[in-house]
């Protein structure tokens, strides 16, 4: 569903994306770990087309996207939840949510999303800088839930979350999966992504290391963790 073939990316002179490679399918949860400064959002933000690639191609169902401008590839179905949530803060939690509107015809319409978020419903007019870190989270992904995407980018949203947070934005995350969507996670910590991921990943220095199943995974766990996660 979401292909990334030699992806670079560079920061003037500083080479940070270095050929990454990730094949995602379609319906799953794919998870990328890596340790603080690798290139994980400098990834998300360049599938998303925030940042030019230097080199390499994207690829979103049979369709080549690369190169192509952040709205063209939100309306080709790419939705980005950002590291940090950028939930504005003056605006209602209603109209958070209206900001990620495409248009008519939302498998993930308003009220469809306040019966998936009751903690956003009881506060539907508060304002963003209200909410608790969690309750801003939640908004961040019914923001993009809204446009109806195919494939979403979740950028740490468990920083800074309490554990049991966590476990409720694992439920959201495994919900969202039994509904179709593709989802890229990316993560620091390896709770979550343990927790929900059918692949997991890992971005050392601006390239993928290791992939595995959840189950291969586990078994390395103290391995890799050591080797590639742990500062
Ligand atoms: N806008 C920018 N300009 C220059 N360097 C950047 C910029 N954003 C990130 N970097 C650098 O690129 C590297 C990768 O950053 P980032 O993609 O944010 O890593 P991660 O999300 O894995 O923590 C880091 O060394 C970071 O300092
Ligand atoms: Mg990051």
């Amino acid at each position: 569903m979401l292909r990334i073939e030699g992806m670079n990316t560079h920061y003037g002179a500083s080479h940070i994306l270095q050929g990454v490679d990730l094949d995602m399918p379609q319906g799953r949860i794919s998870a990328v770990l890596g340790r603080n400064g690798v290139g994980k959002t400098t990834m998300v933000k360049t599938i998303m087309g925030l940042v030019v690639l230097s080199g390499g191609r994207v690829h979103v169902g049979g369709t080549d996207i690369t190169g192509w401008p952040p709205h063209r590839v939100a309306r080709e179905g790419v939705a980005y939840v950002p590291e940090g949530r950028l939930i504005f803060p003056d605006l209602t939690v209603i109209e958070n949510i209206k900001v990620g509107e495409r248009g008519p015809g939302s498998a993930w319409p308003l009220a469809r999303l306040l019966d998936l978020f009751p903690s956003l419903r009881e506060r539907a007019a508060s304002r963003g800088s209200q909410l608790s870190g969690g309750e801003q989270q939640m908004l961040a992904i019914a923001r993009a839930l809204v446009s109806d995407p195919k494939v979403m980018l979740l950028d740490e949203p468990s920083q800074g979350l309490a554990p049991l947070v966590v476990r409720e934005l694992a439920g959201v995350i495994r919900l969202l999966r039994e509904e179709g969507v593709t989802i890229l996670l990316v993560e620091q910590n390896m709770k979550l992504a343990e927790a929900v991921a059918d692949e997991l990943h890992i971005m050392v220095k601006g390239r993928m290391v290791y992939r595995a199943s959840p189950a291969v995974f586990r078994a390395e766990e103290e391995t890799i963790r050591a080797r590639f996660l742990t500062v």
